[in-house]
């Protein structure tokens, strides 16, 4: 179902220009700074705050959103560059109370501890699993490393999106 939010056009304060974006499925219409950062934008002008924010300087892969399907770190990314796209977030991934494969596969692998590097890497892997060939652990392990984490050592993490690759390839798990 798509719906529609808008908000009143401010007539105070620093420029302002409007972008209307697609996100998770819902169009919304804001007035925001020419500077404004995508990260800034989910997090603080739409409350989606499952999208993490850490390094600023595109070198962590927290802050990873699906561009018209296309991995970007919304720190560096222009609001307005948004504008008429379709943005999906963590907030996006699950239908209702049904988590995405994904999400499942990295509770199931005990693929995060604290947390705070999941929602890049589930937006990294689905960008990875919604392309055409079904990647092996090579492609899997060369895609998420421009993503940081801090706990888990990685191996967890690139077997739960081994696990849904194989799936998707109708192989066996293990
Ligand atoms: S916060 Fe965007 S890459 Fe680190
Ligand atoms: S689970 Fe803590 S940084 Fe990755």
């Amino acid at each position: 179902m798509t719906e529609s939010v808008s908000e009143p056009v401010a007539t105070s304060g620093p420029p302002r220009m409007p972008v209307t974006v697609d996100v998770n499925g819902v169009s919304v219409s804001r007035q925001v700074e020419p500077r404004s950062m995508l990260v800034d934008f989910l997090r603080e002008d739409l409350g989606l705050t499952g999208t993490k924010v850490s390094c600023e300087l595109q070198v962590c892969g927290v802050c990873t959103v699906l561009v018209d399907g296309r991995p970007v770190s919304s720190c560096t990314f222009l609001t307005a560059d948004a504008d008429g796209a379709a943005v999906t977030t963590v907030e996006g991934l699950s239908d209702g109370q049904t988590l995405h494969p994904l999400q499942e596969s990295f509770v199931d692998n005990f693929a995060l501890q604290c947390g705070f590097c999941t929602p890049g890497f589930l937006m990294m892997s689905k960008a990875l699993l919604d392309g055409d060939e079904v990647p092996d652990r090579e492609a899997i392990v060369e895609h998420l490393e421009g993503n940081i984490c801090r706990c888990t050592g990685y191996e967890p993490i690139v077997e739960a999106v081994e696990h849904v690759a194989q799936e998707l390839r109708g192989g066996a798990h293990g």
